[in-house]
């Protein structure tokens, strides 16, 4: 059984996956670049673990045994001792190249080494080690607590008891339903949304209704609980694009493609709730 958990990013996917697994018993540590960004993770982590006993979810005695079972490190070196790490950096091929050069050298022969990414082929990740059968992806959702899935990705390379291990991971110790596919652009879950979101993102640029009524659309008429574009300013506009360019490099279909809207938003640096401004404001 797993009980060691290494994550390299404590952003907001990696923070997120922090909590969850600490709330389960595991042992977590992070690693960030520096100890500002460590800090700045922790609190990030501390304050949604807050707001979990201030609605009584947690119990007060709970949330310190979870943040005592939280370390963070700016070395990889230090995952000597982890049964498991998930590499959840921004999404920029060569640093996750980097990171598993690194994990694959840090950790011990049996060891699973695993990816967040939701644009990067988890088959290319694994090539860059000398354990391609022992890498998956281990997908989660924004925001890690709350949503209560996981994908598990298995390359060609990938040994049956490695995606067994991981499932378990998921399922039983974190509590997450796990879905499997295979090393496919987008996998199940961006390979639906993403279009939709891109179409509602295309509605909007073609004048065919405001940003509230397409929103309002999708939360009253089919119960989604946020509208196309709000969902893409919570996800982060430059994430959206990224993920929708591999799908157009991948599949080549025209409902993949980023409108010019997306585009030339993403270039402005209006990325969503993370820059306070995409297709809606959002004040400090
Ligand atoms: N951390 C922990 N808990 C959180 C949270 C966070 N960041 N944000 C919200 N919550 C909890 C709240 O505490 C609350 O819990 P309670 O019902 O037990 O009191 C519950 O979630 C609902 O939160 P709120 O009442 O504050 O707000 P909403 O009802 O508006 O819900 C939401 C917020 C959960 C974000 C909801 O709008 C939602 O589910 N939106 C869709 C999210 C989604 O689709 N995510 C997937 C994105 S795609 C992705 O991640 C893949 C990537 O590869 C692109």
């Amino acid at each position: 059984m797993i009980e060691r958990l290494g994550i390299v990013g404590g952003g907001q996917m990696g923070a997120g996956i922090a909590e969850v697994a600490a709330r389960a018993g595991s042992s977590v540590l992070v690693m960030e670049v520096n100890a500002d960004l460590a800090e700045r993770s922790l609190s990030r982590l501390t304050t949604s673990l807050d707001r979990a006993v201030s609605k009584g979810k947690l119990p007060e005695s709970d949330r310190d045994s979870t943040l005592g079972r939280i370390t963070y490190t700016t070395h990889l070196g230090d995952f000597g001792d982890r049964q498991l790490a998930i590499e959840a950096v921004t999404e920029d091929e060569g640093l996750k190249l980097d990171i598993f050069r690194s994990l694959d050298r840090a950790m011990p022969a049996d060891a699973i080494l695993a990816s967040n990414t939701s644009s990067i082929p988890i088959t290319r990740l694994a090539a860059a080690t000398e354990r391609p059968e022992s890498v998956v992806g281990m997908h989660f959702f924004n925001p890690v607590p709350v949503m209560g899935l996981m994908e598990l990705v298995t390359t060609v390379r990938t040994d049956a008891p490695i995606a067994d291990a991981a499932e378990a991971y998921g399922s039983d110790v974190l509590g997450k339903t796990v879905i499997r596919a295979k090393d496919r652009g987008g996998f199940i879950v961006n390979m639906l949304l993403v279009p939709y979101l891109v179409g509602g993102i295309r509605m909007l640029e073609q004048g065919v209704a405001t940003r509230e009524d397409i929103d309002a659309g999708m939360r009253l008429g089919a119960n989604h609980p946020m509208g196309p574009l709000e969902l893409s300013d919570y996800i982060g506009l430059d994430t959206m694009k990224l993920v929708a360019d591999v799908l157009f490099e991948e599949f080549k279909e025209a409902m993949y493609a980023s409108p010019p809207l997306l585009s030339r938003m993403v270039e402005a640096g209006l990325l969503g709730r993370k820059t306070g401004a995409g297709f809606y404001d959002y004040p400090a």
